[in-house]
């Protein structure tokens, strides 16, 4: 089936978040070592990008490396972070052409030195693009970065540059790293997981979840596409009654 056809662009999520699962699964299907896996996951980022900008999603947030991933063997996260400078180095001109940028959120400067001015020197090179966002969570946790804002919200306070009273979900979500962002409408996992990891905790508050049994490095443009029209044959109601929704309509 067509997928991309049966879509409706006026109605399309403005921001994808995705959890990119099911690296190492997959490579051991195939025989090999996770970093295998990993490698093979590079062709599905660069298919999920290029599909969404293609059917104009403003903004896609890829989970790369979540808080949690540290604490796996050294040789799998070094191995990542290798992979992660290659890539960036290797995309950057794809990215350019395709009129992307390119951003990321987490805790950038727990990375390698050498990956973190790699990433920096791509977000510099395509900040002027302005087809797509192309978010990648790095060293990124829900619960790190709600902390995070917690401190820094204190921290105002203690300065009296804010009151409390002044605290609300709109000035919350301004000190969250995504605070340049609308909310994900639509969040994915692939590999069969039904859990979100850590992941845009306080943003997916009204996210549509989809789940697909795909391993991430079998993940294509017509996967994205028919999470899509998944999405757009939900009835999203916000608390209210079918009926309000459809007299808004
Ligand atoms: C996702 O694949 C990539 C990262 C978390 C970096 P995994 O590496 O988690 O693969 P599985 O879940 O072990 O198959
Ligand atoms: C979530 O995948 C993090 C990323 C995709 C980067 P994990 O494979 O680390 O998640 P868990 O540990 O199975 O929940
Ligand atoms: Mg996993």
């Amino acid at each position: 089936m067509d997928f991309k056809k049966e879509i409706d662009i006026n109605d399309l999520p403005k921001h994808i978040a995705v959890i990119m699962d099911g690296n190492g699964r997959w490579a051991k299907k195939h025989g090999k070592m996770r970093i295998f896996g990993h490698q093979n996951g590079v062709k599905s980022v660069r298919e999920t990008s290029e599909a969404a900008a293609e059917i104009g999603i403003k903004y896609l947030t890829l989970y790369a490396f979540s808080t949690e991933n540290w604490n796996r063997p050294k040789k799998e996260v070094d191995a990542l972070m290798t992979l992660l400078v290659h890539t960036i180095e290797s995309e950057i001109k794809t990215l350019n052409k395709n009129n992307i940028r390119l951003e990321a959120i987490g805790d950038l400067e727990n990375l390698p030195k050498k990956s973190y001015s790699k990433l920096i020197e791509a977000i510099e090179s395509t900040k002027n693009n302005d087809r797509m966002t192309l978010i990648l969570a790095l060293s990124y946790s829900s619960r790190w970065e709600i902390v995070n804002a917690v401190k820094k919200i204190a921290e105002k306070i203690s300065k009296n540059e804010i009151s409390s009273d002044m605290i609300d979900q709109k000035l919350f979500s301004s000190f969250l790293t995504t605070s340049k962002y609308p909310d994900p409408e639509l969040l994915i996992r692939t590999s069969g997981e039904f859990r979100v990891s850590n992941f845009l905790l306080w943003q997916i508050a009204y996210a549509e979840l989809y789940f697909t049994q795909k391993l991430w490095p079998d993940f294509r443009k017509d996967d994205l596409y028919e999470a899509i029209l998944n999405y757009q044959k939900r009835e999203r109601r916000f608390g209210m009654i079918s009926e309000q929704i459809n007299i808004q309509k």
